[in-house]
């Protein structure tokens, strides 16, 4: 069965507060492509269902996001090397065969919001410091690790689960939580991945007396753009990056795969997305 219009959208649970659709409704208008993007509450038991049957109904793809990372990588048909890297998907291709194929792009959108907001940035500028050691730590770490960090330094609160990354990335130094105030001065990028700085979260409680006004700041946090870790770098002298660029580069390539156009991550749709 052919489907004329193009549907993709995203899957999670909780879906209400995704910024997703928002965004590629935005790039929809903007390049006059007459296809759907929306958002699919799907519960965990249900995703193996879901995605059995969304092709059939005239889905292309779709973005999964928390609770379903992990099981759709180990559902798909093909898993491409990053979303293996990674330990997690959040791009999933239709194949005509069937099946589909998992992507990760967060690593790519770290990266390329950093590199687009400061061009003259290079993660082999010098050490890297990641704060926290989640799945969005992971991808940032393989960002890093990928274009040339010449070392990257992680802490974690629970220092465990910084170890059991530091054994899968091995440019990974874990360093204590409690040192992680020291680190700072030598640092060329400066991560923090954890949810502190969110709003309706408790600030991250870390000294920036030591950064250098050299070292790029930024937050995977967007709500609010301006956290208190930026606000108070900014201070300092830091060049900062707010987090809303990774959002808007992780949908590049889903969409460009799903709808036939490479889209661009532009001030319109910053405003569309902060709507
Ligand atoms: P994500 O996928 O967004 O990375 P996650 O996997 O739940 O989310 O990871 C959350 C990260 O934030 C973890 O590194 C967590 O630290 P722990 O491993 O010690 O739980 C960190 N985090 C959350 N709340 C924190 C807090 N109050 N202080 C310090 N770190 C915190």
């Amino acid at each position: 069965m052919s489907h004329d219009i193009p549907l993709a959208g995203v899957i999670g649970d909780p879906i209400a507060h995704s910024r997703s659709p928002q965004l590629h409704g935005h790039w929809l208008a903007r390049y006059g492509i007459s296809g759907h993007y929306v958002p699919l509450h799907v519960a965990s038991g249900d995703l193996d269902t879901a995605l059995f049957a969304l092709p059939k109904m005239g889905f292309r793809g779709v973005n999964v996001t928390i609770p379903h990372k992990e099981r759709a990588l180990a559902l798909a048909t093909r898993v491409t090397d990053r979303a293996a890297a990674i330990g997690a998907a959040n791009t999933l291709t239709f194949l005509p065969e069937g099946g589909f194929e998992a992507d990760n792009t967060d690593a790519l959108g770290f990266y390329e919001n950093l590199r687009q907001t400061l061009p003259y940035w290079s993660a082999s500028d010098g050490p890297a410091l990641v704060l926290g050691a989640g799945g969005a730590a992971r991808a940032v770490i393989y960002a890093l690790a990928q274009n040339g960090a010449p070392a990257i330094r992680l802490a974690n609160r629970t220092r465990e689960k910084a170890d059991a990354l530091a054994r899968l990335f091995p440019a990974v130094e874990v360093i204590d939580w409690a040192d992680a105030e020291d680190a700072i001065s030598g640092a060329a990028t400066l991560v923090n991945t954890t949810a502190l700085g969110m709003v309706g979260q408790a600030s991250l409680d870390l000294s920036l007396d030591r950064l250098s006004p050299d070292t790029v700041v930024t937050d995977i946090v967007y709500n609010p753009l301006q956290t208190p870790l930026l606000v108070a770098a900014a201070e300092k002298g830091a060049r900062t990056v707010d987090g809303l660029g990774m959002l808007l580069h992780q949908a590049v390539p889903g969409f460009a795969r799903w709808f036939n156009l490479t889209p661009e991550v532009d001030d319109a749709l910053r405003e569309a997305v902060l709507k």
